[in-house]
């Protein structure tokens, strides 16, 4: 499992036989899932923060977030933009730095999905989308539990921007470059899976997979 250092080891071999059957789907029936009481008031509070500021500045989605460290680097590395962090656990959100939150970051405790879908409503448009070491949920039966094969992928897509997802999971990252060419119709061109090579790490699983010496993977595309 990606959730400690070790490789996934125990997991579904290859993209699996039915994803693109269930992006398919999800593009064909609306995600009617009501959205959760505290995604809605979460997302309410940050539209009120934010509103006035949103008008003339980029913004970044962190999404699923985790202690934030990564919202915290893409605030310092994008000045300009206003950076959200969302992540659903209160744990790992109340993870404490030694330096404030930059003024241009906020940290949103929700669930992605349905945030997604809040922001689709709100009309916003993303300048770039992270998605950074999602839950892998390796086993071919949780296939649904990825994100590309997830009722919210249709809101992620309408959400526009530079997206980019990482993970130690090769099998997660094909699957999304191959939803994502699915879903645009992008003919196969744009999104690949790239070998991310030595960079500061912009989160603690990233941190933690490369001092394991493992693989790390990623998908970068234009919505
Ligand atoms: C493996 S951790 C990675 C965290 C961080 N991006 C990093 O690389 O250190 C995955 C994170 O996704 C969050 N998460 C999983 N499903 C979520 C959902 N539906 N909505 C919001 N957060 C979610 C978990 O709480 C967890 O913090």
């Amino acid at each position: 499992m990606a959730n400690n250092s070790r490789s996934i080891t125990d997991a579904q071999q290859g993209i699996h036989e039915n994803l693109l059957v269930v992006v398919q789907k999800h593009l064909d029936w609306p995600y009617r899932k009501p959205i959760s009481k505290h995604t809605q008031d979460a997302f309410n509070r940050l539209n009120q923060q934010i509103s006035t500021r949103l008008k003339d500045r980029p913004l970044i989605l962190d999404s699923c977030c985790g202690t934030a460290m990564s919202t915290r680097l893409l605030a310092a590395q994008h000045p300009d933009a206003l950076v959200i962090g969302i992540d659903r656990s209160a744990a790992r959100l109340g993870k404490e730095y030694n330096t404030e939150l930059p003024d241009n970051a906020y940290i949103i405790q929700a669930e992605c999905g349905d945030f997604w879908r809040l922001v689709h409503l709100a009309g916003w448009r993303l300048q770039k989308h992270k998605l950074f070491y999602p839950n892998p949920y390796p086993k071919a039966k949780h296939l649904k539990r990825r994100w590309h094969a997830h009722p919210a992928f249709p809101a992620l897509l309408a959400l526009g921007g530079e997206i980019e997802l990482r993970s130690n999971w090769d099998v997660y990252v094909k699957e999304f470059c191959t939803a994502l060419h699915y879903a645009t119709g992008s003919g196969g061109k744009g999104a690949e899976v790239e070998i991310l090579t030595a960079e500061k790490a912009m989160t603690l699983f990233e941190k933690k997979y490369a001092q394991a010496g493992q693989a790390l993977y990623r998908c970068k595309f234009e919505l």
